[in-house]
């Protein structure tokens, strides 16, 4: 019995993405560096399927059928070159290395010009879902070699996860590191809807004084409207959640959030790319500030807690505000991702399809949303869509969102609950409407202190001037350039 396929790293991923592939009729050869989990698997969860165990890389490749196909389920970073360093020498060109961590798209784009250089084909696919999606069929996001891609095509698309209609949640993103890109992307938008969460939760529990069971029923309400996602969904029943005394165990967690990086890529790349991804950056900062919690209890020792204004408005028509609020800074998260997408695919001449991207996200993922759907829809009408909040759908939701958002983040503002997510969203939103920002003083500025010049608007673009402010400063103008 040869195998379709080989999977190294038997964690919990590797595994539940072996057992689904089996289950769809592939059989799977298994290696992991740490042997005995290779026997523990095939003796255990594996026990009686398709499933071929290899205990050194060698029998691993000796067992798959050609071009061979290895798939690599490590930890992102150094354990993934090591992996192919072990593995590559034993491959034949034409045969195929799937990366299906989280790694950085950056080591994708390296590997793959070393792999490719040696003849073989290389592939980094963003995997999203969870264990149980790994399982039940993920989201996947498979970029690189695109000569791979008819040959990892048949398991990838059987084993993804399927919306309404039948369509895989797993399509051909592009060459070089465009599907770790797009996985990146998704996991920066997954910060982004958390922390949005986080922040409606937070005034409900701290502005309403709301019980979970009681913020439980709204999510619940939610979850059956525009708002219907994954996020929500797990929202709710994870307030509803008692621990063994029967108190919330929402409460009793501490308030320090972890993360293992992709949020912190996605805003550095933003950075790079000189894309206001705003609320992504917001997010990864909000976690930044939840993990100092020993600064924080000292704070409100020695500045206290914000005094801030009582809330004297109705409760139901702000929870009904506080829904409409996420959803609009929802609708400005997604448009900020898909310019960073589009900058991505300028900059590295990838041609994204952004209708596929949101199908791949629509379904499987952690970001799994009712709402992709319409992004989805908004990007086949106008595949050159440049901005989300450009298309006429969600142009008129945002604008009918927008006060209620608007009301949210004053509320927040007044009574001291920080909602930097809700705001930097409408900020951005207001930014964006603005046709004229007071960049013109900050250039006039930058002129003066150190003839950067500045362009006019009687004159055409890409004039540069510079102005002697001070008499003595002369006329030499500094050249414009980005270091
Ligand atoms: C997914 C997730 C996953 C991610 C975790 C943890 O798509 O299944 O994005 O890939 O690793 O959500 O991320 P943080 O530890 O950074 O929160």
């Amino acid at each position: 019995m040869k195998a379709d396929i080989g999977l190294v790293g038997l964690a919990v991923m590797g595994e539940n993405l072996v057992l689904n592939m089996e289950s769809h009729g592939f059989t799977i050869a298994v290696y992991n560096r740490t042997v005995e989990k290779v026997d523990a698997f095939t003796s255990g969860r594996g026990a009686g399927k398709h499933i071929i165990g290899a205990h050194s890389p060698k029998e691993l490749v000796a067992v798959l059928k050609k071009p061979r196909i290895v798939m690599i389920m490590v930890r992102a970073g150094s354990a993934v070159d090591d992996t192919i360093a072990q593995i590559a020498p034993l491959l034949e060109p034409g045969d195929i290395i799937v990366d299906g961590g989280n790694s950085n798209y950056q080591d994708t784009m390296r590997r793959l010009a070393e792999l490719e250089g040696k003849g073989l084909l290389y592939v980094g696919t963003g995997v999203s879902g969870g264990e149980e999606g790994a399982l039940n069929g993920p989201s996947l996001m498979p970029g690189g070699s695109e000569a791979a891609w008819p040959h990892i095509k048949p398991i990838f698309q059987a084993i993804a996860a399927k919306v309404d209609d039948g369509s895989p949640c797993c399509d051909w993103v592009g060459p070089g590191g465009a599907g770790h890109f797009v996985k990146m992307v998704h996991n920066g938008i997954e910060y982004g809807d958390m922390q949005l969460i986080a922040e409606v939760y937070h005034m409900m529990r701290d502005q309403l004084g709301m019980t979970p069971d009681e913020m439980a029923d709204v999510f619940e309400a939610w979850n059956k409207g525009e708002l219907d996602s994954y996020l929500v969904a797990i929202t709710r029943d994870i307030l509803r959640f008692k621990d063994e005394d029967g108190l919330p165990i929402v409460d009793k967690i501490l308030d320090a959030a972890g993360q293992k990086g992709t949020g912190k890529w996605t805003g550095i790349t933003a950075l790079d790319f000189s894309v206001p991804v705003t609320l992504i950056v917001e997010a990864v900062f909000a976690r930044c500030l939840s993990a100092m919690k020993d600064e924080r209890v000292r704070a409100v020792k020695i500045l206290g807690k914000p005094s801030g204004a009582r809330f004297k408005g109705s409760r139901g028509a702000f929870i009904e505000d506080l829904g409409k609020a996420l959803y609009a800074a929802k609708i400005i998260s997604y448009a900020q991702g898909f310019m960073l997408l589009r900058e991505a695919a300028a900059e590295y001449g990838w041609k994204l399809n952004y209708g596929s991207i949101a199908l791949m996200w629509r379904g499987g993922c952690i970001i799994r949303s009712r709402f992709l759907g319409r992004i989805k829809e908004a990007f086949d009408a106008e595949p050159s869509l440049s901005n989300l909040v450009f298309a006429p759908f969600f142009a008129a939701q945002v604008l009918e969102n927008e006060s209620a958002l608007r009301n949210v983040v004053g509320e927040a503002v007044a009574s001291g609950i920080p909602v930097p997510a809700l705001s930097s969203a409408l900020e951005w939103f207001d930014g964006l409407r603005t046709e004229r920002l007071p960049a013109n003083l900050l250039q006039a500025q930058r002129d003066y202190f150190g003839a950067h010049t500045y362009e006019r608007i009687d004159k055409p673009r890409g004039e540069f001037f510079h102005t002697n402010w001070t008499g003595h400063g002369g006329s030499t103008a500094a050249s414009t350039y980005v270091v």
